[in-house]
């Protein structure tokens, strides 16, 4: 048992998932400025805007999953060519179309929330409620903002389907 009375074997389970979701969210900021700098076309001052707000909530995010591990009493992996090596998303090229930038953005969600899943059930096996109460409204917060971007993304005839 740790000094917050975990178990510290379960909790390094835990940690080493965390440290590939914090690696997965540097590859996601990064490509969340990419597409900020780099849109173009019509929808230019929406998305400009809406990937800043993506990318500050990142930001914030990335720091709390850091301070979350050393919380846990360990090492929040802290180098760009190890996140390069940990994350399971792929860095994106700058020339996209805006629907292109949206679609990669909802696949990179999709990701995203699968290693939270991971994160959630590792530290629910811990009995990590501090870790499952963080990661849990990420899982959250993720779902909505695919929504959205989900809604921009659809025809207005189309919306009445549902996929
Ligand atoms: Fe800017």
């Amino acid at each position: 048992m740790n000094y917050l009375n975990l178990d510290k074997d379960k909790t390094e389970k835990t940690v080493q998932e965390l440290n590939i979701l914090l690696s997965d969210y540097h590859v996601y900021y990064q490509k969340l400025r990419n597409f900020h700098w780099n849109v173009v076309g019509k929808n230019f001052f929406d998305l400009h805007i809406k990937f800043e707000e993506m990318y500050d909530d990142a930001k914030l995010k990335i720091d709390e999953m850091a301070e979350r591990i050393l919380t846990l009493r360990y090492q929040p992996t802290s180098n760009l060519s190890e996140y390069l090596k940990k994350s399971n998303l792929q860095e994106s090229k700058s020339e996209h179309t805006d629907v292109e930038m949206v679609n990669t953005l909802l696949d990179d969600h999709g990701t995203l929330i699968k290693q939270m899943r991971k994160v959630v059930d590792k530290a629910d096996q811990a009995d990590d409620e501090g870790t499952i109460d963080l990661i849990g409204a990420y899982i959250r917060e993720l779902e909505k903002t695919s929504w959205m971007l989900d809604a921009w993304r659809m025809n207005t005839s189309d919306n009445h389907q549902s996929v």
